[in-house]
């Protein structure tokens, strides 16, 4: 057995990047600003200007990116959000956190994503009515068609709040998500495609008062320290983190389009395998590949997940449980969510990095190969 394959190795990341980092780091701490100073402000700047958007509010972490996003949106009691069951549990905290109920439509089978039918029959029946809120996920880096999310809820009049945690860098249609809806939230956890040295996140919109909104709500709830409009929160991106992200944000295109290689050879290296389905990319879809996902038909995902243990590379399965399955979000008795449930049967996603060098992708290739010959 070769060395161990982690799920995600940041080492060469912070090698490459270590002169440019121990600069903006140095000045960080001579400068002893550590809250609200320059590099906030610049590197929101910054990340407004490479999303598209006008506005961009940097938060502590990518589930207050959507708590407070709700909030500024004015989701409160009593409303419904309808969302996926098939994410992280973030989305559907953050819900709650304001008090508001989520709601699941199932997932469409290619993407993991909201199925948009299902989704317009939702919003045409009886819920519709009741529903203040939509939130796509843009899930394992895969963007939703935007087009037909807003074409549903734009002429109803429900506001859109993309999940773009997974997607920093897709684009759908050449448009980078995030800036589709009414807003959009994105994470910088240390594994994602953009990703701080700690906890970070980010809200966007094109809403100057949105953006305020936040703002304040961020900075408990005013901003100046003294005079607080709303109940808010401590929710400040801190400097040392904002100095990070400025350094890795120049490099996010050429890392995603790294990652879009790794999966290249993933699905060239796959094809065929038996019982085993690469990820599609829809046309007008940029895949950023925050997660390689693979679908493992006829019940042969715990097999795979030995073999590659067996091997000392790394796996997981991302989610294992959807979340109208844990008990905080249980949804009415009757509900079905059929492909949601087979996705958390089926999925198996691999180790992807901007970095993964090409041997490392064949090794792991190899050993899922290994797997059908019994080799
Ligand atoms: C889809 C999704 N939403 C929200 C979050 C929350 O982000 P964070 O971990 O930065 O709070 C994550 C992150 O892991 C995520 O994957």
């Amino acid at each position: 057995m070769g060395a161990k394959i982690p799920m995600l190795d940041l080492g060469p990341e912070v090698e490459e990047l270590w002169d440019e980092l121990r600069t903006a780091l140095d000045a960080t701490l001579r400068s002893t600003r550590f809250i609200l100073g320059p590099n906030v402000v610049e590197f929101e700047r910054e990340a407004a200007e490479w999303l598209g958007v006008r506005r961009a509010v940097s938060l502590n972490s990518g589930t207050d990116a959507l708590v407070l996003g709700l909030r500024a949106l004015g989701i409160g009691p009593g409303d419904e959000v309808v969302t996926s069951a098939f994410t992280f549990v973030a989305t559907a905290e953050a819900i709650c956190r304001v008090g508001a109920t989520p709601v699941f439509v199932d997932v469409e089978p290619a993407s993991f994503n909201l199925d948009l039918e299902r989704l317009a029959a939702h919003l045409d029946g009886p819920a519709g009515e009741r529903t203040r809120l939509v939130i796509p996920v843009h899930l394992f880096g895969h963007p939703v068609d935007m087009d037909a999310v807003l074409s549903l809820c734009e002429p109803r009049g429900i506001p859109v709040f993309e999940d773009a945690a997974q997607a920093f860098g897709a684009t759908w249609r050449g448009r980078r998500v995030g800036g589709f809806g009414r807003a959009g939230a994105f994470s910088f956890f240390p594994s994602k495609n953009l990703g701080a040295y700690g906890d970070g996140g980010l809200v966007v919109s094109d809403d100057d008062s949105f953006a305020d909104t936040v703002l304040e709500l961020r900075n408990h709830g005013a901003l100046d320290k003294y005079e607080a409009h709303s109940v808010g929160y401590n929710s400040r991106l801190d400097e040392i983190q904002a100095a990070v992200l400025r350094v890795k944000l120049p490099h996010v295109d050429a890392w995603n389009d790294k990652r879009r290689e790794v999966a290249r050879l993933y699905r060239e290296g796959l094809a065929g395998l038996d019982g085993v389905e690469t990820p599609d990319e829809a046309e007008g879809a940029h895949h950023v590949f925050h997660q390689y996902t693979l679908r493992v038909r006829d019940g042969r995902r715990d097999e795979l997940e030995r073999r590659l243990g067996d091997a000392g590379i790394a796996c997981a399965v991302y989610y294992r449980v959807p979340l109208h399955r844990l008990a905080p979000f249980a949804q009415p008795p009757g509900t079905e969510l059929r492909e949601t449930d087979r996705a958390s049967e089926q999925v198996l996603s691999l180790p992807i990095g901007a970095y993964q060098p090409e041997p490392v992708t064949a090794r792991i290739v190899a050993a899922l190969r290994g797997d059908q010959t019994g080799g």
